[in-house]
């Protein structure tokens, strides 16, 4: 113990080393679990693990999937035209504000926050 240091200093350092041993994996395992959840209110309009199209289309392989590339879905104009390919930062900015990277998309905003969009990305990535 180093005698300068008072005790709450020492308590905030003890807390810093501990989140930096050990960042990687509790932190993706939350993440994940989080995104879980918030996936399941795209269950709404989207499949996530069948190929059946619901008001969206299903979300089947998305990480890489060129955007309105389902010959059986009836996409926008404005996906249609997009020339988007669904990469996680793409994804994850239209998730959040479909709008600001589509314009006249017709997939309404789910009010998340970055942060939960990273998160719902995270987890469709566990399912490819
Ligand atoms: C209220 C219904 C609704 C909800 C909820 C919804 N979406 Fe959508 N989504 C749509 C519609 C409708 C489209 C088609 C958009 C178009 O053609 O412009 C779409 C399109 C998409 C696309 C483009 C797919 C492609 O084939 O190019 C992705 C990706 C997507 N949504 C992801 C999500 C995710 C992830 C969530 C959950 C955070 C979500 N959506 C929630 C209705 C919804």
């Amino acid at each position: 113990m180093n005698p300068i240091l008072p005790a709450g200093a020492m308590v905030a350092l003890g807390l810093l080393a501990g989140c930096n041993g050990e960042s990687e994996t509790p932190v993706d395992t939350a993440m994940l679990e989080v995104g879980e959840r918030l996936a399941e209110g795209c269950g709404a309009c989207h499949s996530i693990d069948s190929y059946e199209n619901r008001v969206g289309p299903h979300l089947v392989d998305i990480i890489g999937r060129e955007a309105a590339s389902l010959p059986d879905y009836d996409y926008s104009p404005a996906l249609r035209a997009s020339g988007i390919v669904w990469d996680e930062f793409v994804l994850a900015a239209f998730i959040a504000n479909p709008q600001s990277v589509v314009p006249d998309t017709k997939m309404v905003g789910n009010s998340l926050s970055p942060e939960e969009a990273e998160a719902i990305v995270k987890y469709l990535e566990t399912l490819e």
